[in-house]
């Protein structure tokens, strides 16, 4: 037994009533609490197994007060297994530096009090693809001619085709698929998927875990939200368990499987794979050391196959049109096509899918050229993490093996425009800020570098020292 004195502050009965709610849908019922600010937690097996109630909890008192308040942490803590967890976490409230938004810049987003939902004012406008209709589609194809809200409308739109496919076709002619597709891992790493679920199958002897990576908070990064919001069914639940699509026997394939959602609270870190895992089971988002990697130990140190949405989108094509029609698009290294979330000072900003090989320049003349001034000054590719290019790299055909080559990177899909009047010293001053705020704060270099970097910098700005943007030849825009 522990104990723990956390302050005097007292949870509002609506934060209460919130969090009990929300504990309780998960079927974690409240306990009696000591009258007293002393509370007590029954030991490290209790803890183990409820600490991934916390997010659940912390997102429902944030709901209902708009902040995480001292009162609502008390009262999250006295809830039998959760004290230490709440203790880890801290109680410090957050500006979430990025709301990826940045096709609908500038991004708003108010969070919602007292039972108000949160709101993103950009919701209310019509949603629009920028391609939407194009025939050459694959991963977009649905979006803007198949209703989201419907189930029928998806199914009468192919989906689950795949699925049914799959199911005839069985695992190990699944797998070999997917190996030949070429397909790699669309979150950043372009890890090959075909391998990394070969080794997750190889595991025996345990329960094993797909992980789809929602958390996309690299700065400019907006497809895997947009294919979600637009295309939910390539992944919506509880209609699907309805449906008999999930479930003991999912869509009579005779495989127990089903999914669930598990809401993250915003930190970039989070993303990374292995840290994503901590904060899904209440732990501090903090990568872990690799090896042991997620394929043997990941979910709960269980086999773990983690990918991206868009990757996962990916296979659904591999195994309709089968591995050499879906090669027949891009190039030899880098098979099928890309998602890209355009934005900055390009006319039609939003999400584009393009086969791997098209140029920059086609694309940012896909998007209608260059806004402001019209003169393309550079572009961030591959997210806040990613690098710039300049206006001589308007040629570089976007695959994996040529943006390596050139130095840079497609990263996670972000291509960001800047005109000739952006003050880049302003921008990559801003990139740092994100980096110091975003650190997890587990390693020195990054603990303390981030900090200094953005402290160097924003000295260099003030004194003028940082050169100022340069005005190199460029390509001019049709208005
Ligand atoms: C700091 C950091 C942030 C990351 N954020 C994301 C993310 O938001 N979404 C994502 O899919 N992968 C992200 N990744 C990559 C994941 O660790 C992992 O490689 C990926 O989810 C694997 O899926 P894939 O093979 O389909 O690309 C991030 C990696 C790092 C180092």
């Amino acid at each position: 037994m522990t104990d723990l004195y956390l302050g005097a502050d007292r949870a509002t009965e609506s934060e209460a009533a919130a969090v009990d709610a929300a504990l309780r849908a998960r079927g974690v019922d409240p306990v009696v609490r000591a009258e007293t600010e002393r509370l007590y937690t029954s030991g490290r097996a209790r803890r183990r197994e409820r600490r991934h109630y916390l997010l659940p909890a912390l997102h429902a008192l944030q709901n209902a007060a708009g902040w995480i308040s001292p009162g609502g942490i008390n009262y999250i803590a006295g809830y039998d297994g959760l004290a230490s967890s709440v203790r880890a976490e801290g109680g410090h409230v957050h500006l979430g530096p990025c709301l990826g938004q940045c096709e609908r810049a500038p991004a708003l987003f108010v969070q919602g009090a007292g039972g108000r939902p949160d709101y993103v004012p950009a919701d209310a406008e019509p949603f629009e693809l920028p391609q939407a209709g194009d025939p050459s589609l694959r991963l977009l194809r649905r979006i803007g001619t198949a209703d989201p809200e419907s189930l029928e409308s998806y199914i009468a739109h192919g989906g689950y085709e795949a699925l049914r496919r799959a199911g005839q076709m069985g695992a190990e002619a699944v797998l070999e698929a997917v190996a030949a597709s070429g397909l790699s891992g669309r979150g950043g790493a372009a890890f090959p998927t075909g391998v990394k679920w070969r080794a997750v199958a190889a595991e025996t002897g345990r329960p094993k875990h797909v992980v789809a990576n929602c958390d996309e908070s690299e700065p400019g990064t907006f497809k895997d939200r947009i294919v979600m919001e637009q295309d939910p069914f390539a992944g919506a639940i509880e209609r699907l368990r309805t449906a008999g699509l999930l479930g003991p026997d999912a869509a009579g394939t005779g495989h127990d499987f089903d999914i669930a959602i598990w809401r993250g609270a915003g930190a970039y870190i989070c993303g990374e794979e292995t840290a994503l895992f901590n904060s899904l089971e209440g732990f501090r988002g903090e990568p872990r050391n690799k090896p042991p990697f997620p394929t043997t130990h990941g979910s709960v140190g269980e086999p773990t196959a983690i990918n991206n949405p868009e990757t996962l989108l990916n296979v659904l094509d591999v195994i309709i049109e089968g591995p050499d029609a879906y090669r027949s698009r891009g190039t030899e290294r880098s098979p099928g096509t890309k998602l890209l979330c355009l934005s900055g000072n390009v006319r039609r900003s939003g999400l584009y899918e393009v086969p791997f090989g098209t140029t920059l320049g086609d694309l940012l003349a896909l998007a209608g050229g260059i806004t402001g001034t019209g003169e393309l000054q550079a572009v961030l590719m591959g997210g806040a993490a990613g690098s710039f290019v300049g206006p001589d790299s308007l040629g570089l055909p976007l695959t994996l093996e040529d943006t390596r080559a050139a130095g840079t990177t497609l990263g996670s899909g972000v291509v960001m425009a800047f005109d000739t009047s952006v003050d880049m010293t302003d921008v990559v001053v801003r990139i740092a800020e994100f980096f110091r705020n975003e650190s997890c704060g587990q390693c020195v270099p990054c603990r303390v570098g981030a900090v200094r970097q953005h402290e160097t910098l924003v000295q260099m700005q003030k004194r003028g020292s940082l050169s100022p943007a340069p005005r190199p030849s460029s390509t001019t825009w049709p208005r």
